[in-house]
């Protein structure tokens, strides 16, 4: 059983991130400009879901205990360059600050003169943080001037931002390569972790992928499809896959292009010669429904051909057996997408079957951020789970085998 939440699988613990590391920054008395990924839900003006500010806890306490002096800077929504009342990292900084049991003070900017006295005035283990990286237009550009704006404010450059690492931005990116920089122990692990998976996992390895749109997850099902045992898809993605299987699927709601898509993803795994390729596991049953709302008449469909009129929210129970049952079965799950509606209840319990499963399963269990750790989190499993990545669209884009700038940029064997 999964019970005990170990930061990294028994294959990773040995393994190094080939990144440069806290360790190889002079730290003590130094301005450090921390990236942290503190995209977290806001709720009523408050932090909904903490498990980001959380995650970067340790670089945070490591950093502080070295004597560093530290200036956060993260970015929170996409305000497009904009100043954005409802975006600032005011509430943020507020709960750091209990997280920590510390002071966090917040920059009324991003650079400029005030966040420079600021930044001049921190003691040894203070902490201030910038305001909203993404209301300076330079950011998203990767600017120069702006990078170098930032630079000035500190003496080395840690990134901690897993989560936004497959972005080029200045905060990411540029400014990695205007001061010594290293990666934190956060995103040392997510990397460690992650590409363990895809390299030397203990078989036979499970992708659980589920969620909503097929284009975005073309290439990490193609990965999968290469170097896992069986890759089980549920989620309205899967009515492509139905689709192109030649099932009607009623009303869902899938366009052509990711039938296409699908149908080439189908015929690249059948076509494989040589190699193993995955098993491809598609729901066998469905739960239908009238329309997306918790009041619409539902039930079980037996099979997968959603008559018209009709969507499909949900996967069936013996789709959720089945599984589960693969599930019982790896040595290694990594699971990304629910695999249906789960926020409106009549149309959650596959996904929460399937949440069970990967809770009690005998082996290491990945989950990669997003919708899927929402989901753990709203069943009450996320404990149970080996590792959550805090990473979405990150932890996808390693998970395909691509480069992420804000890590290659911190390569023992290149970068800045
Ligand atoms: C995320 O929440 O996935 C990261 O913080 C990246 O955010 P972005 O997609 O707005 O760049």
């Amino acid at each position: 059983m999964s019970t005990v939440s170990s930061p990294d699988s028994p294959w990773a613990r040995e393994r190094v991130s080939g990144l440069r590391g806290l360790d190889d920054l002079e730290l003590s008395g130094r301005r450090v400009l921390v990236r942290v990924d503190f995209n977290v839900p806001l709720r009523d003006g408050e932090v909904a879901d903490d498990s980001r500010i959380a995650a970067a806890l340790p670089t945070l306490v490591e950093l502080r205990g070295r004597g560093a002096r530290l200036i956060l800077v993260s970015h929170l929504g996409r305000p497009g360059g904009r100043w954005e009342a409802d975006l600032s990292l005011a509430p943020v900084a507020r709960r750091l600050g209990e997280l920590l049991g510390a002071e966090v003070r917040l920059a009324p900017e991003v650079v400029g003169e005030r966040a420079r006295r600021m930044s001049e005035e921190l003691a040894p283990g203070a902490v201030m943080m910038l305001e909203n990286v993404r209301f300076a237009p330079g950011e998203t550009a990767n600017d120069p001037a702006f990078a170098a704006a930032l630079a000035e404010l500190a003496d080395c450059y840690v990134d901690d931002a897993f989560g936004a690492s497959h972005r080029a931005h200045a905060s990411t990116e540029g400014v990695a390569h205007l001061l010594p920089a290293a990666a934190g122990r956060l995103l040392e692990r997510e990397v460690t972790t992650l590409r363990a998976l895809m390299e030397a996992p203990a078989r036979p390895l499970l992708a659980l992928l589920g969620g909503a749109k097929v284009a975005d997850k073309l290439g990490v099902i193609e990965s999968f499809l290469q170097i896992a045992d069986t890759v089980a898809i549920g989620g309205a993605m899967c009515f492509a896959f139905l689709a192109a299987e030649g099932h009607q699927i009623g009303s869902s709601a899938v366009g052509e292009e990711e039938i296409e898509h699908a149908r080439g993803l189908l015929a690249r795994a059948r076509q494989r010669s040589g190699g193993a390729h995955a098993r491809l596991l598609l729901p066998s049953d469905l739960v239908i429904a009238r329309s997306l709302d918790a009041a619409a008449e539902h039930r079980v469909l037996a099979g997968v051909d959603v008559p018209e009129g009709w969507l499909a929210p949900d996967i069936g129970p013996s789709s959720a057996a089945s599984f589960a049952a693969a599930v019982a079965q790896a040595e290694t799950v990594f699971w990304n997408g629910p695999m249906g509606a789960f926020e409106i209840a009549p149309f959650a319990e596959g996904t929460r079957r399937v949440a069970q499963a990967v809770a009690e399963a005998p082996g290491y269990t990945v989950l990669g951020g997003g919708d899927s750790a929402a989901a753990v989190h709203a069943f009450g499993l996320a404990e149970r789970i080996d590792y959550i990545s805090t990473g979405g669209g990150a932890a996808l884009e390693l998970l395909e085998g691509r480069q992420l700038p804000g890590v290659a940029v911190l390569e023992r064997d290149g970068g800045g």
